[in-house]
């Protein structure tokens, strides 16, 4: 059965970072080194898109632990956990889709996300990151970090699931459920691309999961 995005996460908070961890191939590895990308000058200004429990900002605070960090999600459960792991921080925890809430003008060094835009099409990704290209500072940067689909023709099917999931299940289009589709690397290294991004680099893939520098 198709879960409500929010409903999924909230569900899932016992073990949920043991199985981030542990489980996802790589893991040990791209969370600390999202973070190592996140720039390390005193009070740097970070937005993370789908922040969570905030597992690559446990790394990221441990290099700059001035960093002020703005997490937006969609499930409370997880940012009541965020906000008391980093109680000591500059957080603002906002709970919402970072479809929705207004990101600002030029007002981030760096934006960051782990593990939750590959829940969206390439349409919706379009429109997120023209909103995330405006709100990084001049010559600020992206750094996604998330896991990919191999080919176009899994690309396709994944989609294509979810579309026959919703109608045989009877749910409302316009909600977010949980169920990965994922786009190819290609296809997000375009989109980055069309939004504006002067320059879309894979810096680094651990099996399905890669992370890409996008820079203003
Ligand atoms: C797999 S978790 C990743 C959390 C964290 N970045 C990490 O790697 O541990 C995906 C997160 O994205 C959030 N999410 C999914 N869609 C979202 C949306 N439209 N707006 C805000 N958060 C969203 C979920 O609520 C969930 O907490």
């Amino acid at each position: 059965m198709l879960e409500k995005m929010n409903e999924f996460f909230n569900k899932r908070i016992g073990g949920y970072e043991e199985h981030q961890l542990y489980v996802i191939e790589g893991a040990q590895e791209f969370y600390p080194y999202t973070a190592s990308c996140l720039p390390i000058w005193d009070s740097t200004e970070v937005l993370d898109l789908g922040c969570g429990t905030g597992l690559e900002l446990d790394f990221y605070f441990k290099r700059n632990p001035t960093a002020k960090i703005t997490g937006i999600d969609l499930a409370e459960d997880m940012l009541k956990i965020l906000k008391n792991k980093f109680s000591d921080k500059e957080l603002t925890a906002i709970c919402g889709s970072y479809f929705d809430i207004p990101f600002g003008k030029e007002c981030y060094d760096a934006i960051v996300s782990v593990e939750s835009l590959h829940h969206f099409t390439k349409e919706q990704k379009s429109f997120l990151y023209k909103k995330t290209y405006q709100a990084l500072k001049h010559n600020g940067y992206l750094i996604l970090t998330d896991y990919f689909a191999e080919t176009d023709e899994l690309e396709c099917f994944y989609r294509q699931e979810l579309m026959r999931l919703k109608l045989e299940q009877g749910v409302c289009d316009d909600e977010f459920y949980h169920y990965d589709t994922p786009l190819t690397k290609t296809h997000e290294l375009e989109v980055l691309e069309e939004a504006g991004f002067s320059s879309v680099k894979i810096l680094a893939e651990w099996g399905a999961t890669a992370s890409i520098k996008a820079i203003k």
